[in-house]
């Protein structure tokens, strides 16, 4: 497996968690990897763990290459379980190496995993660490993902190792851009920004611009998730200022659930309003669709359209869990209108609307209800509040 050189000296010995499918509640389509690397130079480097459960691939990958007692420094560059689960037994491998980490990180080891994490020496940025001829520089991303995240950039390499930023849930027997279909990997970036990162977009511009800033040569960043940017490693950069910048087109995604497909119907004449009108509209059913595919879908929407079905005067229980992850993830810049059926008395419209504008949401005031099923008329009405948002958008 170590055939998996980035460049002479630097490998990647992390693990492929082929069959995850849900992590921590987001649906991972396409498995997951936890990354980790090793840099051998007069001192010897690891950076970053994996998994507990795959703490054996781990040591197998290092082993092909060196003892464990060769190991001079272990880098933690993220606390989350992903990456340090494996770093108690590690620890006790590599017996000579320091354990290397943000000042949160090392608060945050001691909380994980007790005080034998007393020892961990923290790093800031500007910090450097000289391995031979190599010397790597910290850079602390707090946010990105935890608070205790931070960079590592090996500068002789020109390799930028951010821990989970740039990152992806995508498993593959290749492990870089250039040996993966480029569709497929672009998809689950944006899945995995529009998921994990999305609330945090403004400190992502922020941190971006103070790479950007201090003009370091990068031919390499290898993220703690999925697949290695060699190839073209601004693609994945420009298309983080890309989003997190909140930058959309004309689409819309009519997202909705349905008992006795009154709402559906009504989805449906809504679509034809906006695609009348030349404006993409998606459609997405949440028992068709797990939450983290819909929120991919809406990242570079102008507006989401909610529809529900009223159940026990309120809104339908997967809206609900809908609405709870999408006003937590803070999308920018969009406008959301709602819509759904009821029998005798409503409540999911307004209970829906309440939210979205609790959450800071732009909100279209007048939505559209239907009682029971509706007729041509209602029918009439969901095609034309279709056609408004879409002209409302375009304009
Ligand atoms: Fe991949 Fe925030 O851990």
């Amino acid at each position: 497996m170590n055939n998996v050189v980035l460049k002479e000296g630097v490998n990647w010995v992390g693990a492929i968690d082929w069959n995850i499918r849900d992590f921590h509640g987001y649906n991972t389509n396409r498995g997951s990897t936890y990354n980790a690397y090793l840099i051998r130079d007069e001192k010897v480097a690891l950076i970053d763990t994996v998994k507990k459960e795959f703490c054996n691939d781990l040591i197998a990958h290092v082993e092909e290459l060196t003892s464990f007692d060769k190991i001079d420094y272990i880098i933690v560059n993220h606390v989350e379980m992903d990456h340090s689960s494996s770093l108690p037994i590690i620890a006790k491998l590599a017996k000579n190496a320091k354990i290397l980490a943000s000042v949160r990180a090392k608060d945050e080891l001691i909380k994980h995993y007790g005080h034998d994490f007393d020892v961990v020496d923290p790093v800031k940025t500007g910090d450097t660490l000289k391995l031979g001829k190599r010397t790597l520089e910290f850079l602390e991303a707090p946010m990105l993902h935890w608070p205790d995240s931070m960079f590592t950039y090996d500068i002789e390499d020109k390799i930028l190792l951010p821990n989970d930023a740039f990152g992806q849930h995508l498993a593959s027997s290749g492990r870089f851009d250039d040996e993966v279909d480029e569709c497929a990997l672009m998809e689950e970036a944006a899945m995995y920004y529009a998921n994990i990162l999305m609330p945090l977009a403004p400190l992502i511009t922020r941190k971006i611009q103070e790479v950007v800033a201090l003009k370091l040569p990068i031919d390499i960043i290898a993220p703690s998730h999925g697949i290695i940017w060699r190839k073209d490693p601004m693609k994945i950069v420009n298309a983080y200022l890309k989003w997190s910048s909140g930058e959309s087109k004309n689409k819309v995604v009519i997202v909705f659930d349905t008992m006795w497909h009154s709402t559906d119907t009504m989805a449906r004449a809504i679509a034809e309003g906006v695609i009348s009108q030349g404006v993409e509209a998606k459609l997405y059913k949440l028992r068709s669709y797990s939450v983290s595919e819909t929120i991919t879908e809406i990242l570079e929407a102008k507006a989401v359209l909610v529809g529900s079905p009223t159940l026990n005067n309120g809104m339908f229980p997967t809206l609900g869990q809908f609405l709870t992850y999408a006003t937590g993830l803070k999308p920018k810049g969009k406008l959301w209108g709602f819509f759904g059926s009821y029998g005798w008395g409503g409540g999911a419209v307004k209970g829906m609307m309440e939210m979205a504008k609790k959450a800071g949401f732009e909100v279209q005031e007048q939505g559209v209800e239907v009682k029971f099923v509706p007729d041509k008329d209602d029918l009439k009405k969901c095609f034309e509040f279709g056609q408004q948002i879409a002209q409302k958008i375009k304009a």
